[in-house]
């Protein structure tokens, strides 16, 4: 296993790793498809990702479209990386950022649809500002998610999932909103590719259900 710092030093100077202090960090902003990607292709943003998981089993599954997984956590996202690179998976790239700086890195309507896959629960109250399903989090979404896009978000934790659905549940743009309490006995299943994330596997190893909403904003 390679320490951190070797992790870091491997993001400093791989391609799909956009990072502060590399030019690109600054200009990609609106810029994904053009200076990134270079095709026109649509693109998905994984959010929280971790190792990213999601941003490489879709890029499997789908050559002809782009993913972007975002995270604060460098030796992650290293993982993704590594991933994509061993393969050739030129269509994912990971973006080390604060969720809370989204919007310095995508223009509005830049992205074809969200994935939030098993953000930290952020139990306490005075944490709820801090849950990425907390309406400054979701204005953001909003702005840089195209009018047809979708979001779509799995988690392990229920007081999460209801805190969301009464979330949206009280605005008036949300759309063709679908979810269930129990992700493999749904026919939303299909929906999510049986791509599982580490979270996933460590929490239905003990024993919790795994809960998934998907919505579209009206914009
Ligand atoms: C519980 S882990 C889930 C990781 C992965 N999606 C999975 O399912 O295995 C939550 C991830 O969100 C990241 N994270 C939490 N808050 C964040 C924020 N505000 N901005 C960027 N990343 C954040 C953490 O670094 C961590 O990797």
């Amino acid at each position: 296993m390679k320490s951190k710092l070797k992790r870091f030093e491997i993001n400093a100077s791989r391609e799909n790793v956009i990072e502060p202090g590399k030019e690109i960090y600054f200009e990609i902003k609106g810029n994904w498809k053009k200076t990134y990607f270079k095709n026109a292709h649509p693109l998905t943003i994984e959010l929280a990702c971790g190792r990213g998981e999601y941003s490489v089993g879709l890029a499997r599954k789908f050559p002809d479209q782009n993913f972007v997984g975002i995270d604060v956590k460098g030796d992650r996202l290293w993982k993704g990386s590594t991933w994509a690179f061993e393969e050739g998976l030129k269509n994912a790239g990971f973006l080390r950022t604060q969720i809370l700086n989204i919007e310095s890195f995508f223009e509005e309507n830049e992205a074809d649809q969200i994935w939030l896959t098993f953000p930290d629960p952020r139990p306490r109250k005075r944490d709820i500002k801090r849950r990425l399903t907390s309406p400054r989090f979701l204005e953001m979404f909003k702005k840089i998610l195209k009018a047809d896009g979708w979001f779509r978000f799995k988690t392990d934790n229920t007081g999460l999932f209801n805190y969301t659905l009464e979330e949206i549940n009280q605005r008036p743009d949300i759309r063709d909103s679908a979810f269930t309490h129990d992700l493999y006995n749904s026919d939303l299943r299909a929906e999510c590719y049986d791509i599982k994330t580490r979270y996933e596997e460590i929490f239905t190893a003990a024993g919790e259900k795994i809960k998934y909403l998907q919505f579209r904003f009206v914009k």
